[in-house]
C-alpha cells in the first residue's frame, strides 16, 4: 500500500513514529512534511495529502496537526475524501472497515508518538467491508449527500 502522509508543526512530534510505523509494515510512504517545528498552516499538508490519494498516488493518508481538527476539515472539502480524526484503535480501523475513511487525522497536542505508531497499524491494516450489505447502503446513501452537495 502507498501511504501520503502530511503535519504541520503541532502535528510534527508525531511524523517520525508515523513514517516508521509505516515502513514497518512493509508500506511506502510519501512524505509531503514539514519537516521542522516552524510554524506552518495545516491547510498546505491537508491539500498535498488529499491531492495524492486523489491523483492514485497513494491509497489512504495520515495528517497531523495540533488537535487533528484542522486538518480533518480541510481534507473533506475535497469530494472523493473521507477523514476523521481517530485517538482510540477501535475508530481509527472501523472508519475503514464500516466507513472508507482513507485518511485519518491525529492530534499531536492530544497523543504521543507511540499511540500514533499504535493508531497507524490499526488504520493501514483494517480492510473496507464497504462492497456489500449494511456498510454499503450507508456508503452510498453518503455518496448521494457527497454528490448531491460537491460541485
Ligand atoms: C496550530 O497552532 C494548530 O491550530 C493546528 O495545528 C491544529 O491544531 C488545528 O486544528
Amino acid at each position: 500500500m502507498k501511504v501520503a502522509v502530511g503535519c504541520d508543526h503541532g502535528g510534527f512530534p508525531l511524523k517520525q513514529a508515523v513514517v516508521d510505523k509505516i515502513k514497518q509494515l512493509g508500506f511506502e510512504v510519501f512524505d509531503f512534511g514539514t519537516n521542522s517545528s516552524d510554524s506552518t498552516d495545516y491547510p498546505d499538508f491537508a491539500i498535498k495529502v488529499a491531492n495524492a490519494i486523489l491523483s492514485g498516488q497513494a491509497e489512504r493518508g495520515i495528517l497531523m496537526c495540533g488537535s487533528g481538527v484542522g486538518v480533518c476539515i480541510t481534507a473533506n472539502k475535497f469530494k472523493g475524501i473521507y477523514a476523521s480524526v481517530a485517538h482510540d484503535v477501535y475508530t481509527a480501523a472501523q472508519g475503514v472497515t464500516h466507513d472508507n475513511m482513507n485518511i485519518l487525522c491525529l492530534g499531536g497536542r492530544v497523543i504521543s508518538p507511540t499511540q500514533a505508531a499504535a493508531l497507524t497499524e490499526a488504520f493501514l491494516t483494517a480492510n473496507s467491508e464497504g462492497q456489500e450489505g449494511r456498510h454499503l447502503r450507508r456508503i452510498k446513501k453518503v455518496l448521494e449527500v457527497e454528490n448531491k452537495n460537491f460541485k
